[in-house]
């Protein structure tokens, strides 16, 4: 269900990759959260979303079927916490699994779908999640797990249309039963006829190597021209603020989410988050290009040794432009403004979207990057007179 959902990537918080089950997954964190998304004003920003993940609800349902939540975790109930964070002038998310149980061994959704939705739509439930664990092959005899999940996930698609509350779908399910051949094909057939974003990939968890992997995925050959309004490609959350990584490794996954047109979800203590990572989340000109209308997803135009240059064209005519250093010695990046697609209108202006520093360049763009880092630009057509003359930026790296 969709019409007018998730024009934009979707941003704000789920709880998972900083927390999953353990004893601080509750009550208090989501209302914390809602709290320091407004303290911080990241909603300002867009972070609007304050979404729940696995372990909310029993192992079992009720006698009459319902699902029950986790009464030692969320004391008050859903609905409590759902006004509370609409409260705060912010949307509520909550997770299902579309299999017989979560991939955390509680009650699935599977088999209840309609029931299910009725009840977040009574929660007032702006976004769900749909996992596939314990997938049900067993109720469709011959068919396929690619063919299973497109039944599966239609039927939970149209139990929340059925609610008339509109509600962010994120289908999980493309993680799990991909692929047929090695692309996406069969599953985005049908994904973007059910919900606003689907998972590609791997869990990210907190260190580097997560950050490389789910890039590499992201960039599955023909899975890039897939993402667009209403149906993105999701990355996974964001590791910024959990202590495994360098602000530049933390700085390069938010620069390569937002050019992926990935949802920005933060997954973390926010009250926790040092100066720094916060600069990194909070930076305008890069959630602009994540947030771009024009909804294209970046896609790497030229490789080299070690390194990418992705290529984002923006609604308006400038272009995004991303020099990746995956490997672990600085290096000088190069480019050009015909390789990132801009035949016409040099002089350009490149602006430096963390160093906000704006240079003309007639054609070439280069950056020396630090190891594991990114340079992002935002390119325009004609530079202005008064724009600094080219020369080769250095990006340092605090690491
Ligand atoms: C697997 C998903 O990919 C994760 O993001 C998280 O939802 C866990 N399942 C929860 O069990």
């Amino acid at each position: 269900p969709g019409g007018k959902l998730a024009r934009t990537p979707p941003m704000g918080f789920n709880d998972w990759a900083g927390f999953e089950c353990n004893s601080q997954m509750n009550e208090k964190l989501f209302t914390d959260t809602a709290d320091q998304i407004v303290k911080l004003g990241l909603d300002k920003l867009g972070y609007n979303y304050v979404n729940i993940d696995d372990c909310w609800m029993q192992h079992d349902r009720d006698a009459a079927g319902n699902l029950q939540v986790d009464a030692a975790r969320f004391p008050h109930g859903m609905k409590w916490l759902g006004d509370y964070i609409h409260g705060k002038g912010l949307k509520f998310g909550t997770y299902e699994d579309a299999g017989y149980k979560t991939c955390q061994g509680a009650a699935g959704s599977y088999g209840h779908f309609q029931a299910d939705a009725n009840l977040y739509a009574s929660w007032g439930i702006d976004y769900l999640k749909l996992d596939y664990c314990y997938q049900p092959m067993d109720a469709f005899p011959g068919k396929t797990a690619s063919q299973v999940a497109q039944i599966v996930y239609h039927q939970a698609s149209e139990a929340l249309l059925n609610t008339g509350r509109p509600m962010v779908f994120s289908e999980s399910a493309p993680a799990y039963v991909c692929c047929t051949g090695s692309d996406f094909t069969d599953e985005l057939a049908w994904l973007p006829n059910e919900g606003q974003l689907w998972r590609f990939g791997s869990d990210i968890y907190d260190a580097w190597p997560s950050v490389l992997q789910n890039y590499g995925e992201a960039n599955t050959p023909g899975l890039p021209a897939h993402g667009g309004p209403g149906h993105w490609n999701d990355a996974d959350m964001l590791e910024i603020g959990n202590g495994g990584m360098t602000t530049t490794e933390y700085q390069s996954q938010f620069t390569l989410w937002a050019e992926m047109a990935s949802p920005l979800l933060l997954s973390t203590n926010l009250a926790k988050l040092s100066a720094e990572q916060l600069a990194v989340v909070t930076n305008p000109d890069v959630i602009a290009v994540d947030q771009d209308k024009l909804g294209v997803q970046g896609s790497i135009v030229q490789s080299g040794n070690g390194y990418d240059v992705l290529s984002r064209p923006l609604s308006g005519g400038d272009v995004a432009v991303v020099l990746f250093n995956k490997g672990d010695t600085a290096q000088t990046i190069t480019t050009t403004g015909q390789a990132v697609g801009l035949t016409t209108g040099a002089p350009f202006a490149l602006k430096d979207l963390v160093t906000k520093r704006t240079t003309a360049s007639d054609g070439i763009i280069s950056a020396n990057v630090a190891p594991h880092g990114t340079a992002m630009y935002r390119i325009s057509r004609h530079a202005q007179k008064n724009t600094e003359p080219s020369v080769a930026v250095t990006v340092s790296s605090p690491a």
